[in-house]
């Protein structure tokens, strides 16, 4: 049996900075990672940026963008928590203490772009942002004595006093986490830890879609954890799909809005520009309205993509400035000085997810989610550009000052049921076959342009796989695949549930009629 003051599931931002930040306070803290190093989940792939105060730029005017954006579904005291704090974090913590390597141009911070923004107020590290903000983290994570780390454990199921406990009396407490079963990946020994408060931050989802900006990581963990405990879900159909991803052969790969920041243009297959048909943002329109206008332009044409346009730029200036996306685009033979880059859709960042209170706490008692997989209301029906890193932040700063100063009874942990190892060899085939299943089908009939039609046809398919998945998982010998496989068919299930239960078109959940 192991014992944590914080145990922090999952090591993006939220939990990186979480994790810091309570150790710093004398906490005991313990982070389970299911990769083999923290340079893992979604933040290191972030490019674009992250919010700073641009000029004349101030707390309301960010307010305003981040609601436009949201579609009339942000909660406000999300909102106003975010902008109050989040660019005073930026300096305090990324700059100030951790020492990011951020661009500046003239001794100044570089400002860039992107969708919806009324101002640059973007700071970015060239087009490698979160690997930059990762990399100065992880060793000051690594380097405290109060974290304890380990790689190559994933979690299984969060212990709760309603379903683990084996006092029946518990039945009539507040329903509460005091931890989780986790799986040693390469030994495959299951084992408790109790913590007396548990965070979620396992980041995002979008590896359910066939066509993502996500690492294989992202495959939706801490949605069907929360959903199995019982915590409250929100907004689980509000998915962003991000308008540019290079429609290569070789797999989806971003190009960041900051490129459409710095001047790029839609074009179709003609050569001609569409954005003014659809929005007076043009290609800097928030993301949901670009996304669906690329997706009428190809049907209209008839055509598998769009093109994005940075040809004017100077191509040692677009070398320097996006050394990465240029890098991708070289390997596959796009050289974007000199042609249009053919872009399309693709599921991008999960703007709902388990609610959380403005301190990060889920509708469990001692159960916290931080970063993408928790719903703050920050977001709304659609996300506004580079707020995803900056809501990581925040929270994950937040909720660990909660744990810290809180006077609650977080000391109580019964006796839990034993787990019990079953030994049926997973066929790998039958996974990649319900991944492929799962992926297709949230891609055609809940993706982009859903209809009720195609709603219903994929909650059946997922009634029923869920199902066999269910029956699959309970005999077999545990690995990280079949906890990842489950994890995927419950958290499709639930975006194609909350997306049949709205029949409001709004931001990112778009019903045709
Ligand atoms: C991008 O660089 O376009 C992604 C930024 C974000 O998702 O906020």
């Amino acid at each position: 049996m192991k014992n944590t003051e914080l145990l922090i599931i999952g090591s993006g931002l939220a939990g990186l900075v979480a994790a810091w930040t309570a150790a710093e306070k004398g906490k005991k803290v313990t982070i389970i990672n299911k990769s083999n190093s923290l340079m893992s989940g979604s933040t290191p792939w972030a490019q674009g940026g992250i919010i700073f105060e641009g000029e004349n730029d101030n707390p309301q005017k960010l307010k305003e963008d981040i609601i436009n954006a949201g579609d009339g579904a942000c909660w406000i005291p999300a909102v106003d928590q975010l902008v109050r704090y989040g660019p005073k974090l930026v300096k305090e913590l990324l700059i100030d203490t951790f020492k990011v390597d951020f661009d500046y141009s003239d001794g100044h911070l570089d400002f860039t772009e992107e969708g919806a923004h009324s101002v640059r107020r973007i700071i970015h590290s060239k087009d490698t942002t979160g690997k930059a903000i990762a990399q100065a983290i992880v060793p000051a994570v690594e380097n405290n004595k109060n974290i304890t780390i380990f790689n190559n454990h994933t979690a299984i199921d969060l212990l709760t006093l309603s379903h683990h406990s084996t006092n029946p009396l518990d039945l009539y407490e507040k329903p509460a986490c005091f931890g989780a079963f986790i799986l040693n990946n390469k030994t495959n020994e299951v084992f408790p830890i109790y913590a007396n408060n548990t965070f979620l931050a396992t980041g995002g989802l979008g590896q359910v879609y066939i066509n993502t900006t996500n690492p294989d990581e992202s495959t939706g963990d801490g949605f069907a954890m929360a959903y199995r405990a019982g915590a409250r879900l929100l907004n689980m159909h509000y998915i962003q799909f991000h308008p540019t991803t290079v429609y290569s052969p070789h797999g989806r790969f971003l190009i960041s809005e900051s490129v459409r920041g710095e001047g790029a243009f839609l074009i179709d297959k003609h050569g001609n520009r569409f954005m003014e048909k659809y929005h007076p943002q043009l290609e800097l329109a928030p993301r949901d309205i670009v996304a669906r206008s690329i997706y009428d332009v190809m049907l209209e044409t008839n055509h598998p993509c769009v093109y994005l346009d940075i040809r004017h730029k100077d191509s040692e200036w677009l070398q320097n400035r996006f050394p990465s996306i240029n890098a991708f685009l070289q390997s596959v033979g796009i050289d974007m000085s000199s042609e249009s880059i053919p872009v399309v859709p693709a599921a991008h960042y999960a703007c709902g997810g388990v609610g959380v209170s403005l301190k990060g706490r889920t509708s469990l008692q001692r159960l916290y989610a931080i970063g993408e997989v928790s719903c703050t209301g920050v977001h709304g029906a659609n996300r506004l550009a580079s707020t995803s890193l900056l809501e990581a932040l925040t929270w994950g700063w937040v909720a660990a000052n909660e744990v810290c100063e809180n006077k609650e009874d977080d000391n109580y942990f019964p006796e839990i049921y034993e787990w019990k190892d079953e030994t049926e060899e997973i066929d790998n085939a039958l996974i990649a076959q319900d991944w492929l299943n799962i992926k297709h089908t949230m891609w055609n009939y809940v993706g982009l342009v859903r209809t009720k039609a195609r709603l219903h046809r994929a909650q059946q398919i997922f009634r029923h796989l869920s199902t066999e998945i269910e029956d699959f998982y309970r005999k077999a010998k545990m690995t990280k695949e079949i906890i990842q496989l489950r994890n995927g068919v419950t958290t499709a299930y639930a975006i194609t549930n909350f997306a049949i239960e709205d029949r409001t078109s709004r931001g990112c959940h778009y019903i045709k009629k």
